[in-house]
């Protein structure tokens, strides 16, 4: 332990350099290199057939209006934008949504909802393990840290079947302690792609309620995958059968709206009145990390869903980009009998059977960025790369 006299004499130069995070890395490798043919299925940004990630157009008419009627810039408070959180409620939450013992916050994106949904747990219970399926999204374990949470690891996905260890994963719960907490995909599994199926849902939920665990579902993709509210099929269950639930929710993929860090929280207990208490330590350590969410975005998804003219352009724009992703895994699915597990998978991504070395080797020779893990961002690759990328991983895969 450090005495005042050691706390003083270290300064900023006695920091360990830290290494960055792997997926952000991507983002810069990919730009840096210059070969004009580089294929960049790193971050999870959804790509049109050409390439691109274009602005929604309703949010792009959302965003017209904010600028025509918007009248202040004045504080709205750690809660942010409140009817944007309501107007939210139905979409994720289903039959849920009039249920007073749930309440909602806007937050920085998913992730501040994963941090503020974590930063609950640990003052509830410092003592609370965190039960997380690997792989797992890599910011994950460093939130999980960044609480002082204890993290344990199950396996939950076996990279060359291209399937669930779901043996695996009911063993780990089922051991886990009354107040550990389950951290769940709710959807469009990162990295893997691999969803549990609905008979799966009941069971983890199952194990979630008799063992008397937390969930914890992050579901940054509802829509993704087979649709609205077939993606949210584990959050409401679990909704309709346990007392505590924590859900850390993102609009930054399904609005398209990334950068401007659109999310929300929330937080299910056994009664409205200790449902306000929870969100009292949830709007403090809001108002400790970020004082108050940014709006530009949520005031954007706000007017979407405000208008029911935009909402229902909303749904088809959401539909154009779901039947993507899902028509480019079929074709990388039908490119190799080995690739045929991407198909029966969902959302942004899917994980390769392929060594880091092999993954840098494609990099080099191919000039192809995916993560060192073998994930790729399916609906990162425009049409005209298809062929390119398949051919690339079938050459790695025979190698
Ligand atoms: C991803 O996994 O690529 C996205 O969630 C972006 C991110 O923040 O890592």
């Amino acid at each position: 332990m450090l005495t005042p006299a050691d706390a003083k004499a270290r300064s900023l130069v006695d920091l360990e350099p830290v290494a960055s995070d792997s997926l952000l890395q991507l983002i810069a490798l990919a730009a840096a290199d210059p070969r004009p043919e580089k294929i960049d299925v790193g971050v999870g940004v959804f790509r049109d057939g050409a390439g691109n990630t274009p602005i929604l157009k309703v949010i792009k008419e959302a965003e017209r209006r904010l600028v025509d009627t918007q009248v202040t810039k004045a504080y709205l408070g750690s809660a942010g934008d409140k009817r944007y959180a309501e107007l939210l409620r139905p979409i994720l939450l289903g039959e849920h949504a009039e249920d007073d013992r749930i309440a909602g916050l806007q937050t920085p994106g998913g992730c501040g909802a994963l941090r503020l949904g974590f930063e609950l747990i640990a003052t509830a219970n410092p003592a609370a393990r965190v039960m997380v399926g690997t792989p797992t999204w890599p910011n994950h374990p460093p939130i999980i840290a960044a609480v002082r949470l204890e993290r344990v690891d199950y396996p939950y996905y076996e990279r060359g079947q291209g399937a669930i260890r779901f043996e695996d994963m009911r063993e780990a719960l089922s051991g886990a302690a009354p107040g550990d907490v389950a951290l769940l995909h709710g959807c469009c599994h990162n990295p893997t792609g691999a969803d549990l199926d609905e008979d799966q849902w009941r069971e983890v939920v199952r194990i979630v309620k008799e063992r008397g665990l937390i969930p914890l579902i992050d579901i940054a993709y509802q829509g993704f995958g087979r649709g609205l509210d077939e993606d949210a099929f584990g959050v409401r269950l679990m909704l309709a059968e346990c007392d505590e639930v924590i859900i850390a929710q993102s609009c930054d993929k399904n609005f398209s709206v990334y950068r401007d860090r659109v999310g929300s929280l929330f937080v299910k207990t056994g009664s409205a009145s200790a449902t306000s208490t929870a969100m009292g330590h949830v709007f403090q350590r809001a108002r400790e990390m970020w004082s108050m969410p940014p709006d530009h975005g949520a005031a954007a998804v706000h007017i979407v869903l405000e208008d029911p003219e935009l909402r229902s352009r909303w749904l088809v724009e959401l539909t154009a980009m779901r039947d993507r992703i899902n028509s480019v895994r079929q074709r990388i699915a039908a490119a190799d009998p080995r690739l045929a597990f991407i198909g029966r998978q969902f959302g942004m991504f899917s994980m390769l059977p392929l060594s880091r070395e092999q993954v840098l080797k494609m990099r080099e020779d191919h000039a192809i960025y995916m993560a060192d893990s073998g994930r790729f961002n399916v609906v990162g690759l425009s049409d005209d790369q298809i062929g390119r990328f398949t051919d690339a991983v079938v050459e790695a895969l025979d190698a």
